[in-house]
């Protein structure tokens, strides 16, 4: 038989967009629950992590050396994460500074949309979260998405031009010449701690 890519790539769309608008709707049975549960309390622990450590390093190296923090010790801790569990964990912007590791996908960008209504209609983004059972060519998997607000701490790598101060704008513009992760308010979506884990089928 020949398969029409084309065809198989729209019924894959048709099928993620119907599983996306009854996501949450559903009761998830207990296998998926369990890894629901599991998904959030590895993002929520991630993220802890990352603020502890920026903190400390903001502390004793000033806003220069804590660029470090988002740049290695995050996307490490991922990387570790994923291995340790056999998902893949990353972190994924609204709008990006590293495009190779914080580009969000198409399923993470509709979801970061809803993200940002729900937060319109009032929700906070600590504690917002989402999950879907997707299926594409390479298989089934849970994919979960864990909002990132923007604190007032970020400001100074992820603020206005004025508020970032010189050096770290040096710094920045040498890295990432492309960043467009700047000019966020605190209050606003930075992005989310993104976790996709592999079903049996
Ligand atoms: C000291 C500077 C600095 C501070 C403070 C900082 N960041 Fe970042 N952030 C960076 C750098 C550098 C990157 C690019 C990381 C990379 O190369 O993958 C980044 C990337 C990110 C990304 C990944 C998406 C992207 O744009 O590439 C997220 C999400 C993020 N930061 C969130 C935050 C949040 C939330 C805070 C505040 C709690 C924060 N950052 C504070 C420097 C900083």
């Amino acid at each position: 038989m020949k398969i029409n890519v084309r065809g198989l790539l729209a019924v894959t769309a048709l099928i993620t967009a119907s599983t996306f608008t009854l996501a949450g709707n559903l009761a998830p049975d207990a296998d998926i629950q369990a890894r629901i549960d599991e998904a959030n309390t590895t993002a929520a622990a991630f993220l802890k992590q990352l603020g502890g450590t920026m903190k400390h390093e903001m502390q004793s190296g000033g806003p220069v050396a804590a660029m470090s923090v988002c740049r290695d010790a995050a996307p490490k801790i991922a990387n570790d994460i994923s291995l340790k569990k056999g998902w893949k964990v990353t972190r994924v912007g609204t709008r990006v500074r590293n495009p190779m590791l914080g580009m969000p996908d198409a399923w993470e960008q509709r979801v970061l949309q809803s993200f940002e209504k729900r937060a319109a209609q009032g929700e906070k983004y600590s504690g917002m979260t989402h999950y879907e059972v997707v299926e594409e060519p390479a298989g089934k998997s849970l994919r979960y998405m864990k909002a990132i607000g923007t604190a007032p701490q970020c400001m100074v790598c992820h603020g206005s031009t004025a508020q970032i101060a010189q050096p770290v704008r040096e710094r920045l513009n040498v890295m990432y010449p492309h960043d467009k992760a700047v000019g966020y308010k605190p209050g606003d979506l930075r992005g989310a701690v993104s976790i996709k884990q592999p079903l049996e089928d």
